[in-house]
């Protein structure tokens, strides 16, 4: 029997009963290695860095993000996937935000779309979650702010910037946003907000308090260069397996030892009648 995807509302459901485990993946290949471990899957803006090369986020477009999204979907049967609106798609209105994010589920079938954005975009996350968009709302170091805060810096050093995050992510719960990413923020405001809050927290260099945790996957993987933020761990070094791999390949192909006839077409194999 075909067990259903992990939904929004089962995803609520977990907040003090069970911590969400969440990562991100942009491809095929990684989504469908990392579906039956997870809880939700997210089709992160990151990907304009880490797959595009690209020094920040701001240039990946509602057509790029609908084809990982979609690659993600048809790929897992498991995990709850949720896709970032990118810059751009959502921030003028309500109207543009609902228009895209209807845009990016039809193309791709995921379950909800998240946004960057405080109390300013509040308005905009009841719009979509009154015409049936789940929305994970996101607070804190807002990398789609880069230009703005002048860089990417953890928030809520001072208690009026920690007092400004807790009321942006009461706000998004309030205009009923699922869960709600915290992201780069001082302790102890992560776990201020998750005990404050009857919503999932989701916290990426937050808190161990928090009501789960995402990272890039990139980054636990060994796949993201030699320097990993503070806020990851190196779970396998998948990286340096893919290096070795390859300089293997590469050292067989010129020395001859690959392809071998047994990977010829229309050559009989000895013992084969
Ligand atoms: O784009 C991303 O990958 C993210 C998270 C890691 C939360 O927004
Ligand atoms: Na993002």
């Amino acid at each position: 029997t075909q067990v259903k995807r992990i939904s929004v509302p089962q995803l609520m459901a977990y907040k003090g009963q069970r911590k969400i485990a969440a990562l991100t993946a942009y491809s095929a290949p990684f989504a469908r290695l990392l579906d039956e471990a997870l809880d939700m899957i997210l089709i992160g803006d990151s990907t304009a860095m880490v797959a595009y090369a690209l020094p920040d986020t701001l240039s990946i477009t509602v057509e790029q993000m609908a084809a990982h999204a979609a690659a993600v979907v048809r790929s897992t049967s498991h995990a709850c996937v949720i896709v970032d609106m990118p810059f751009g798609s959502y921030q003028e209105s309500p109207r543009q935000a609902f228009a895209n994010a209807a845009r990016m589920l039809a193309a791709s079938g995921a379950d909800g779309i998240k946004m960057e954005g405080g109390i300013a975009l509040a308005d905009t996350t009841r719009f979509l979650v009154e015409r049936g968009i789940p929305v994970l709302a996101h607070v804190g170091l807002m990398p789609q702010y880069v230009n703005t805060m002048g860089g990417f810096k953890a928030q809520g050093m001072t208690e009026e910037s920690a007092e400004r995050i807790l009321r942006d992510a009461q706000a998004h719960q309030e205009a009923g946003a699922f869960a709600v990413v915290l992201e780069g923020i001082a302790e102890p405001l992560g776990r201020r907000i998750t005990d404050a809050l009857a919503i999932p927290t989701i916290g990426i260099g937050a808190s161990p308090a928090c009501d789960g945790q995402i990272l890039v996957t990139e980054d636990i993987l060994g796949l993201s260069g030699d320097r990993i933020p503070k806020f990851a761990r190196r779970f396998a070094d998948v990286g340096g397996m893919i290096k070795a791999a390859a300089g293997q390949y590469a050292q067989d192909v010129r020395e001859g030892r690959f392809p071998g006839l047994e990977h010829c077409f229309g050559v009989k194999k000895p013992d084969s009648p």
